[in-house]
């Protein structure tokens, strides 16, 4: 499995201010993309994220480190040739149909005649558009800005695919259907490297996530070595029986009509919960063990910076 994408102890500063402050927002980043893999990068407003998308874009230029894609410098030309960008804000041309636009892009890039044609209608179908591609863009969602977005950073068969925040704005729908595309993009072999600080969209789709918090990156790795399987705890909901009832046995967190919420730690407390139900002649509404998430691991993190 080839790297697609490296990052060696990248450094970039801002210079800020009337008597210019050098800020540094990249402290010696590193990380590397396998070649098929959807990649998370993840971190909270601020932590460099858009600043390394551009470096590795060549749009700024770090003063320290080296960036590879597809094992050239990525100061070479070439090495950009395969890549594909989604920004986090993208511009659109608000009187062009999404058609339109593709096609402004598309002759931008040399293609023409059918093989354009063909190439708009498959990306259009890609990203779920064919239907409202002769609308202008004035009057598309933020969801149908973002698909058609992609869809322009599509039209070069770019082998890796960079996307910078591709769910944000979007609502639980928008994001699900735009997850499922971006799974689409891997089954078709590319390589797609998303940042995000949506910590759920990266957990559903991701297979290896680098976390960056003030510049610099404070774990990486792939999701099942990062989150642990290890039960956390228990939540048991009950119905019929009063929560006093279960006093030591767990956390009792909310009751709802005869519903009692039970947040139970030690495993040997679950059968005693589950044997009192029923002896009281109440129901076992659920039982669900929590294992850790992502999102634990993240807010740990942040919290012990
Ligand atoms: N052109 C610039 N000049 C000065 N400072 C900048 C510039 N661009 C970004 N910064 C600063 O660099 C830091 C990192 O910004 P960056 O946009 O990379 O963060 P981010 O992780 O993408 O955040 P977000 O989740 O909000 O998009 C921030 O403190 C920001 O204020
Ligand atoms: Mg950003």
């Amino acid at each position: 499995m080839g790297k697609v994408l490296e990052l060696n102890n990248v450094k970039k500063s801002y210079k800020l201010g009337f008597i210019p402050k050098k800020k540094q927002v990249l402290k010696g980043v590193s990380f590397y993309v396998n070649e098929g893999e959807i990649f998370g990068y993840l971190g909270p407003n601020g932590a460099g994220k858009t600043t390394t998308i551009k470096c590795i874009l060549n749009l700024i230029f770090p003063e320290a480190g080296e960036i590879k894609i597809f094992g050239e410098d990525s100061l070479r030309p070439r090495a950009r040739q395969k890549v594909g960008f989604l920004p986090e804000n993208p511009y659109f041309y608000d009187y062009l149909t999404g058609r339109e636009f593709l096609v402004f892009y598309a002759d931008l890039l040399g293609l023409h005649g059918q093989k354009k044609q063909e190439k708009i209608n498959y990306l259009l179908k890609l990203v779920g558009m064919e239907r409202a591609a002769e609308l202008q863009l004035r009057k598309y969602s933020r969801g149908m800005l973002q698909r058609i977005g992609l869809a322009q950073a599509l039209l070069n068969d770019p082998a890796l695919v960079i996307l910078d925040e591709p769910m944000g704005g979007l609502d639980p729908i928008g994001r699900k259907e735009f997850r499922d595309i971006i799974v689409n993009l891997k089954k078709e072999g590319k390589t797609v490297f998303l940042s995000s600080h949506i910590l759920q969209d990266i957990e559903m789709i991701c297979d290896r996530v680098a976390i960056i918090l003030a510049g610099e990156i404070i774990n990486q790795g792939y999701l099942g070595d990062l989150i642990s399987e290890k039960v956390l705890y228990t939540e048991i909901t009950v119905a019929g029986v009063p929560a006093e009832e279960f006093q030591g046995l767990g956390e009792s967190l909310s009751s709802r009509g005869d519903r009692v919420l039970l947040k139970v730690y030690e495993e040997s407390n679950i059968e005693k919960v589950l044997n009192l139900t029923l002896q009281k002649k109440g129901k076992i509404v659920s039982l669900v063990p929590r294992t850790e998430t992502l999102e634990d691991i993240f807010v740990n993190m942040v919290k012990n910076q």
